[in-house]
């Protein structure tokens, strides 16, 4: 039995094929894993099989209904999370869970949800200011409510932790009936082997659909098994950093955390951190949702105020002159924080003015930036329409475009697909060398090993600091990820 079955199907928007003849079929009462790079026509897939976009042409059907003519009788009986999952900031976690379930006309039982995505705690707080992965975690409980026949999720486990991601595929499987159809797709390869069957897309066509063990035993094979079935990676020189004069004459701590604190009421989201950074280190800051990575990055730019100490930047104290402080610095934004309604080059110009980029540079800069980050096919088009891989990149450049001498990256890769996050890492690693100092945060346990050290940050505290072997070595833990979960484990324990 068939939930969907699609065959032929072609959409194009403009000169771009986004769905290309692909023709495939889901499998009723089975969670599938669609896989692809950044634009491989994911979401396309996704909405076309709701109804929300009409295919040029092909054949499609959901449930037995045709999406574009019944998209009526279809419609209740599919569940649907957008990337962009529509929650009501204004309203509280609670609030939100009782607003769909009224939608969906389903009874007040939130019991279950809010115990598997912890946020029990925190159900009387705005959504608005939950953490990022906080977010995703109600986004995907309020698509479960109503146990829907068919689930389409598009990245539900984008920027949420390892420990918390393992929790989302239990709490989809054990919330679902046997007979209920999932559709996940996901830029975690470390996801695929939890899946019943993987279809990889690239370029709008199906590359592999089949069993994940199938393709690879181990998450690391089937990750180099996808990159060989997408082209491949070859690692070149990293041309922005080509671009860096080596910094040499500079401090040697760059950025410093003196009991940095971030209190709201009586809960403290940051408590009492202090660390320094060296010139030229790559910093990672690791933790589960809402352990207060992204307030410590706010309130180190500038963009939060500490309720006690501060954070230096090449010396210069963030809360006395924030001005000359923040011109050290390039910071990325875990959120998508550049204009949606200008498009990829605008958003370039724009930031290379507010940088300070001398007008005669500023062309040749931005042109040299667009090639340098592949964004030339998509210069003139509007940043809110890119996919998320590709918005992710155009934020790390704009973060990068007036050389600074530290950059703050939070979560740079969430969303990013394998080759591009390959890409970024080698990046970040050649700018290091070039004296660069990086505090980034990541939920890529694989990506921590590339961190020169780690503080592991929960609870607003740091529970552990030094090198990833340090830390494997405290955990007794052969990966990254191992270390991570006895750590968090233990620090709850005491
Ligand atoms: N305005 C606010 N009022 C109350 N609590 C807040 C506010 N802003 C943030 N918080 C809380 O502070 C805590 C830390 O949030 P933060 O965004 O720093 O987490 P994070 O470590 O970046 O998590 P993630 O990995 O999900 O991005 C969370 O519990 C969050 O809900
Ligand atoms: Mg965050």
């Amino acid at each position: 039995m068939n939930t969907v079955e699609i065959k032929n199907l072609t959409k194009t928007f403009g000169k771009t094929t986004a769905l290309d003849n692909l023709s495939l079929n889901i499998e009723k009462g089975k969670i599938t894993g669609l896989i692809g790079a950044d634009g491989a026509g994911k979401t396309t897939l996704l909405r076309t099989i709701t109804g929300l976009l009409i295919p040029d042409s092909g054949e499609i059907s959901a449930l037995g209904f045709n999406p574009v003519t019944q998209k009526d009788e279809l419609t209740p009986l599919i569940g649907y999370m957008p990337q962009k999952f529509g929650l009501y900031e204004d309203l509280t976690v609670l609030e939100n869970l009782i607003l769909y379930a009224d939608l969906k006309n389903v009874t007040h039982n939130f019991e279950k949800m809010l115990e598997f995505t912890k946020l029990a705690p925190f159900q009387d707080r705005l959504a608005g200011a939950l953490s990022g992965g906080m977010k995703q975690k109600l986004g995907l409980a309020c698509t479960l409510l109503g146990n829907p026949e068919f689930l389409l999720l598009d990245e539900p486990s984008v920027g949420v932790d390892p420990i918390s991601r393992k929790d989302l595929m239990k709490m989809v499987r054990e919330m679902i009936n046997p007979q209920t159809t999932v559709l996940w797709s996901t830029a975690y390869l470390d996801e695929a082997h939890s899946f019943d069957t993987a279809i990889v897309i690239d370029k709008g066509r199906v590359i592999y659909n089949g069993k994940p063990h199938d393709l690879g035993e181990t998450a690391q094979e089937f990750e180099n098994k996808v990159i060989d079935l997408m082209g491949g990676y070859k690692q070149e020189p990293s041309k922005i950093a080509e671009n860096y004069t080596l910094l040499k004459d500079i401090r040697d701590c760059t950025v410093e955390a003196d009991n940095l604190e971030k209190r709201y009421g009586n809960f403290y989201a940051v408590k009492n951190n202090s660390f320094c950074i060296q010139k030229g280190e790559i910093f990672g800051l690791l933790g589960p949702n809402g352990a207060g990575k992204s307030t410590s990055f706010k309130m180190m730019c500038g963009l939060a105020k500490p309720t006690n100490g501060t954070a230096r930047i090449m010396g210069i104290d963030i809360t006395k002159d924030p001005e000359k402080a923040r011109s050290n610095l390039g910071y990325m934004a875990q959120k998508f924080s550049l204009y949606g309604s200008l498009t990829v080059r605008e958003n370039l110009e724009f930031f290379a003015s507010a940088y300070g980029i001398k007008f005669k540079n500023r062309a040749a800069k931005v042109q040299e930036i667009i090639e340098v980050f592949g964004l030339k096919d998509y210069a003139q088009q509007k940043s809110e329409e890119l996919p998320l891989g590709l918005k992710q990149r155009l934020s790390m450049a704009c973060a990068l475009i007036h050389n600074p001498p530290v950059l703050f990256l939070d979560e740079p890769t969430s969303g990013v697909d394998v080759i591009t996050r390959r890409d970024f890492w080698n990046h970040i690693t050649s700018l290091a060398k070039k004296g660069v100092t990086i505090l980034v945060t990541t939920h890529f346990m694989d990506e921590a090993e590339y961190c020169d050290r780690i503080s592991l940050f929960y609870h607003g505290e740091t529970i552990a600091l030094g090198t990833p072997q340090e830390l494997k070595d405290k955990a007794k833990a052969k990966t990254m990820e191992e270390s991570f979960i006895t750590l968090i484990k233990e620090s709850e324990g005491e």
